[in-house]
C-alpha cells in the first residue's frame, strides 16, 4: 500500500523555509492560552505516587468517561478516550470495516483530508459528495450516494474547512439512509465548542444505533499537544473498539487525561466564550480584507477556517506557494480538500497576526 504524506506537511515546510517573515495560516494550532486549570492539573500530576506514572485503564481514566458521559448525556461505557480526535476518527472509522460487506466511504467534499488519507490506510474506496455552495451537507444527494457498497459516511460539524453548522434534520436524514444500508456514520464534532450560529446540534442527540460520534479537547482547550480526544459509541459497537485501541495504543496519556479532566471541573464557560469572540472578531476583520480583494467566500459559522478564492489566481500549489514568498502568507490549496473546491485557499485565522495577513492579502490582490 501507498502512503501519502499529508499535504499539511509539505506546505509548512515550504513556509519554514522561506526567506522572508511568514504568518502561519496553515495549521490548525490554536495560538491562545489552554484553560489554566490545565497548568495546575500537570503541575499537581507530578507530586503524585509512582502508581499514578503506571498505566491507566486502557479505555480511559473512569473519572474522565464519566465526566464526558454526563457532558454528552451518554452511559458511561459507550465512551473510550482516545490519542485525539484523531484516534477517534480512526477507530470509528475501521469500525465500520469490520461487518460490513461494502468498502466504501461516503465523503462531503470539500474535505478534511485525514479522512481520505484514513479511508486508504483501511483499503476503503472514498466516494465524494460536493455540498452545495454555502458548505451545508446535501442529505438528499448524500442518500443517493449511499448504496450497497456503503460501509461508512463520515461528516463533520461545525466543519473543517468550510465553517458550515450542519442542521441536524440533515444528519438525521443521512443516518436513516445509512442505516438502511447497514452502514455506520462518523460526525467528528471536534469544533463543537466553536459554533458561532447557536445552531450547532449534536448527532448524539438523534440516539441512533449506527452513530458513533467523535470530539476531543486539542481545540477546544487549546492542547493539541496532548493528545486527548474521545469517541462515543452505540454500545453494540464499543467493545471491539476498545480492543483495537489497546493493541494499537496500549493507552492514553494518563497526566494528559488527568490535566483535561482537572480542567473540564474548573474551567468555566467564559473561558470557552473569549476564544469565540476572539475568533468572531478576526473572522470579521479577515472578510473585509477579502471583500477589499475582491474575494469570493462563505463566512464562517463555525470551527476557525475560512476559504476563499481570489479571481485569475485558483488556489493551486503553486499559487499558494507565490503568496508564501510574494507577501508572507502560508495557506493550504484547495486540492487538499478533494476536488470541489480546487480554485480555493483555505485560511486557519488561529494567528494572532490575522489583521497582518488580512492587510497583505488586500494589498496584493488590489495591486494585481
Ligand atoms: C475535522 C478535524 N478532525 C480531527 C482533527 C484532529 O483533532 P485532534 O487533535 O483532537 O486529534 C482535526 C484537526 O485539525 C480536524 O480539523
Amino acid at each position: 500500500m501507498h502512503y501519502e504524506t499529508p499535504q499539511f506537511f509539505h506546505v509548512m515546510q515550504y513556509a519554514a523555509a522561506a526567506d522572508g517573515d511568514v504568518i502561519d495560516m496553515v495549521s490548525g494550532n490554536p495560538d491562545w492560552e489552554p484553560p489554566e486549570a490545565i497548568r495546575t492539573g500537570l503541575t499537581q500530576y507530578a507530586e503524585r505516587d509512582a502508581a499514578d506514572f503506571q498505566y491507566p485503564p486502557s479505555d480511559g481514566l473512569a473519572a474522565l468517561r464519566e465526566e464526558i458521559a454526563a457532558r454528552r448525556n451518554v452511559a458511561v461505557d459507550r465512551v473510550i478516550i482516545t490519542n485525539g480526535t484523531g484516534e477517534a476518527n480512526y477507530l470509528a472509522m475501521a469500525r465500520a470495516f469490520d461487518d460490513s460487506r461494502g468498502d466504501e466511504v461516503v465523503l462531503i467534499d470539500p474535505v478534511y483530508p485525514y479522512y481520505l488519507g484514513k479511508t486508504e490506510l483501511l483499503g476503503g474506496t472514498p466516494r465524494l459528495v460536493a455540498t452545495d455552495d454555502d458548505g451545508r451537507l446535501a442529505a438528499e444527494k448524500t442518500c443517493e450516494a449511499i448504496g450497497e457498497d456503503t460501509a461508512l459516511v463520515v461528516l463533520n460539524t461545525p466543519n473543517n474547512p468550510t465553517g458550515a453548522v450542519y442542521d441536524l434534520e440533515s444528519i438525521r436524514t443521512v443516518v436513516e439512509c445509512a442505516a438502511a444500508h447497514d452502514a455506520l456514520v462518523v460526525v467528528d464534532e471536534v469544533y463543537d465548542h466553536f459554533d458561532f450560529s447557536g445552531r450547532f446540534e449534536s448527532a448524539l442527540t438523534l440516539d441512533a444505533g449506527n452513530v458513533i460520534v467523535t470530539s476531543g479537547v486539542s481545540k477546544s482547550m487549546a492542547i493539541t499537544g496532548f493528545r486527548v480526544g474521545y469517541a462515543v459509541f452505540p454500545p453494540a459497537l464499543i467493545e471491539a473498539a476498545k480492543t483495537r485501541h489497546m493493541l494499537v495504543n496500549v493507552a492514553t496519556s494518563r497526566p494528559a487525561q488527568r490535566a483535561v479532566l482537572t480542567a473540564y471541573r474548573e474551567t468555566d464557560p467564559g473561558y470557552y466564550a473569549a476564544a469565540r469572540d476572539r475568533l468572531e472578531s478576526r473572522i470579521d476583520s479577515f472578510t473585509a480584507a477579502l471583500d477589499e480583494a475582491g474575494a469570493a467566500y462563505t463566512t464562517p459559522d463555525g470551527a476557525f477556517y475560512v476559504l476563499a478564492r481570489f479571481d485569475d489566481f485558483p488556489g493551486t500549489m503553486a499559487n499558494v506557494k507565490t503568496l508564501i514568498d510574494e507577501i508572507g502568507v502560508a495557506g493550504m490549496p484547495g486540492a487538499t480538500f478533494g476536488t470541489a473546491r480546487t480554485d480555493w485557499i483555505r485560511f486557519a485565522l488561529v494567528t494572532p497576526r490575522v489583521d497582518e495577513a488580512a492587510e497583505r492579502l488586500a494589498a496584493y490582490f488590489a495591486d494585481r
